[in-house]
């Protein structure tokens, strides 16, 4: 049934840019999956905008509807794409170093992707110690760079005639590092980009760029490029749509898919170890102890969130939590994750579960890129302004809409709150399943 309250929302028209700073794996292997689809060589399997379909009405009305049909999203063919790196090749490349892609599909594409160059990063070495690239901007204060940003996004609306941008963090994971005072107020932020704040993160320099901009961004790193009070009080001013953060796929979307199961039949956990191999650029960085502990925090969010311990000290109040990644290069892109679980059921009796999960790490964080970008848009279009909570689906670590309101981590749960925000949008009631006379 439709409701009275339909929300606005401007058509997607013209060509929306897609700007990543950080076109390594993860950007590229989206780069190129988009190029691909949109000629027909492969299926955008992974992507609810692309694949994804969405009840209307009572089961018995029979409603379902495609979400790309359902909602004015902005069609693959007016995508345009951009980004920074501190590596100077071409997103083909780049592609081909990342190892995701297979040869062949990359040589079909080879004469877009070639066109895709990325422009000097904003990087300070001692934010991603193990990665050495030339492809930086050049000396200046925080601010300078701030401004180069903003010039270069400029820039790229203009070439290539974008009607709209939306950026999305690809780069490598950053040191862990907590807010300090110059995040606190917008004032005491800028001041900090004049006087080059050590505290300041690269990623934050971007994430600045942006909301001065207007821009919507999503952060797809465990990096507190988004979670600070400045930037959000910038997003506010500015009405910009935020969301992060930390792409959730393999072994934390496994956990987030299998917790809220056991949660569901109150079966105790009394150990969860979870252990990954993996080999490409991303796990050389994460092998910096201090880029491993931004990963480490985020990773061990998700239990808590999800068990609640305090409401259920008997069964989840003594969980050992173990999260290792070992740089292996061998498996490249190729992550191996195990999980030993020990769980126990009815008296107390113990079992076990164990995973193994052969995962592609890129090929489950492409789609999310896509999907950030076209409902980044679409927020944007619908005057949602932000941290969109509504995104937490796609996040190992979703930002708190506000402080002291603990993040949803259920995947079932941001499930239907996106598909209930989708409804709600174009107006039509959500989906409760209560009341049997309404077949819900
Ligand atoms: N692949 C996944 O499943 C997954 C899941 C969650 C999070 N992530 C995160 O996504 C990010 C990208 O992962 P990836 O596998 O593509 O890594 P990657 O190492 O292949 O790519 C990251 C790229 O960012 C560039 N970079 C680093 N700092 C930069 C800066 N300041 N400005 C511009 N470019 C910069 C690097 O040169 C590199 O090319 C990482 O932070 C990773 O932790 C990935």
């Amino acid at each position: 049934m439709a409701l009275e309250s339909a929300v606005e929302i401007a058509p997607a028209k013209g060509k929306l840019g897609v700007l990543l700073p950080g076109m390594g794996a993860v950007g590229t292997t989206f780069i190129a999956g988009v190029l691909a689809v949109r000629r027909g060589l492969a299926q955008p399997i992974g992507s609810l905008t692309q694949m994804g379909t969405i009840r209307l009405g009572k089961r018995t009305d029979d409603n379902v509807q495609p979400i790309r049909e359902y909602l004015p999203l902005a069609d693959l063919d007016d995508l345009v794409f951009g980004g920074w790196d501190v590596f100077s090749d071409d997103a083909y490349v780049a592609a081909e170093r990342a190892g995701v892609l297979e040869p062949p599909l990359l040589a079909e594409l080879a004469e877009e992707l070639r066109a895709i160059k990325p422009m000097p990063a904003v990087f300070e070495q001692e934010y991603v110690r193990n990665l050495h690239g030339d492809n930086v901007k050049p000396e200046g204060t925080k601010m300078d760079w701030a401004m180069h940003l903003i010039e270069d996004i400029e820039a790229f609306q203009k070439q290539h005639g974008c009607d709209r941008l939306v950026g999305v963090w690809c780069g490598s994971t950053e040191i862990y590092k907590e807010p300090t005072a110059v995040h606190q107020s917008i004032d005491a932020f800028e001041e900090g980009l004049r006087q080059s704040d050590p505290d300041i993160a690269p990623s934050q320099i971007y994430a600045y760029a942006f909301m001065k901009l207007g821009i919507p961004f999503a952060n797809g790193a465990p990096n507190l490029t988004l979670d600070f009070p400045a930037i959000l009080e910038l997003a506010k001013e500015n009405q910009v749509a935020v969301t992060g953060k930390d792409f959730k796929t393999g072994q934390t979307l496994m956990k987030t898919i299998l917790a809220p199961g056991l949660k569901a039949r109150m079966l105790g956990v009394h150990g969860w170890y979870s252990t990954n191999i993996l080999g490409n650029r991303d796990g050389e960085v994460l092998d910096d102890p201090d880029s491993f502990k931004t990963k480490e925090v985020s990773k061990l969010g998700v239990l808590d969130t999800i068990f609640e311990p305090q409401r259920n000290p008997e069964l989840y109040g003594d969980i050992h939590h173990v999260v290792r990644i070992n740089y292996y290069p061998p498996r490249g892109d190729n992550k191996e994750g195990w999980d030993n679980i020990d769980i126990f059921g009815w008296l107390g009796y113990p079992m076990q579960i164990k995973i193994d999960f052969l995962c592609r790490d890129s090929i489950l964080a492409a789609p999310i890129v896509l999907d950030l970008v076209l409902f980044l848009d679409l927020a944007r279009r619908a005057g949602l302004t932000g941290v969109q909570e509504w995104l937490s689906f796609y996040w190992k670590s979703p930002q708190p809409v506000a402080p002291g309101v603990y993040p949803e981590h259920d995947l079932f749960i941001q499930l239907t709150k996106l598909k209930n925000t989708l409804r709600h949008l174009k107006g039509d009631e959500p989906i409760t399943h209560l009341g049997a006379e309404y077949y819900q």
